[in-house]
């Protein structure tokens, strides 16, 4: 199990940012997708290189690239869109996948409304991201789905955490490696992380 909190000055800083009920939504998706590309920074930190000969205007190198296929980024509609725009500016060759989940209001349960993801999803890293990891559901469920469908390299980027959705997720997925700018101190009554941002989903569109 591995849980990396980037507690970089210039995450932080941002994260506040956002965290500040008064901040618009325009701001307020920039902050995300400038947070993104920080995190994502990290997530990628140990991608294998292989050097590949070029000339320089100078002479011929063997230079580092990334090795093997491109990534895959999945965000976990709707909120993981933000966090997706961020790591796309970093990695504009990536491949997208989407997952769709509702929560019923019975079950409380994950259901699936969507899911498209690349055919070759097994030869791929895969980079989940969803902006707020709280009970952890939708993410414990996201990553069955795809492992359902073969993917076998799983990260998971996140803003912001509970220490449930933590346990939750890690107990469910210890395999997989968390990226994250905070843990915060609990979930309330409504499963809001606190003391978080409120609803991501509604403050990046402008829905609230
Ligand atoms: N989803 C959100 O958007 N905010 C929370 O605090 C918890 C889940």
């Amino acid at each position: 199990m591995s849980v990396t909190v980037v507690d970089h000055p210039l995450v932080q800083h941002k994260l506040s940012l956002m965290r500040d009920k008064d901040t618009s939504s325009a701001n307020f998706r920039r902050l995300l997708r400038e947070i993104a590309m920080l995190l994502g920074y990290e997530v990628t930190r140990d991608l294998p290189l292989a050097p590949q000969r070029i000339e320089t205007p100078l002479t011929g190198m063997e230079a580092p690239f990334i090795e093997g296929k491109k990534l895959v980024v999945v965000p976990i509609l709707r909120a993981g869109l933000g966090l997706a725009d961020g790591l796309l500016e970093l990695m504009p060759q990536a491949r997208v996948g989407h997952i769709g989940l509702y929560r019923d209001p019975e079950t409380k349960a994950a259901v699936e409304y969507y899911c498209k993801l690349p055919d070759d999803v097994a030869d791929r890293l895969v980079i989940v991201c969803d902006p707020m990891l709280a009970t952890a559901n939708s993410a414990v469920a996201a990553i069955d789905l795809l492992k359902r469908s073969g993917a076998p390299r799983i990260k998971f980027m996140c803003l912001l955490a509970a220490p449930e959705g933590v346990k939750a997720f890690t107990d469910a997925h210890p395999d997989v490696p968390i990226w994250t700018a905070a843990i915060d101190s609990h979930l309330d009554a409504h499963a809001y992380i606190v003391p978080g941002l409120g609803d991501a989903g509604d403050r990046l569109f402008g829905t609230k």
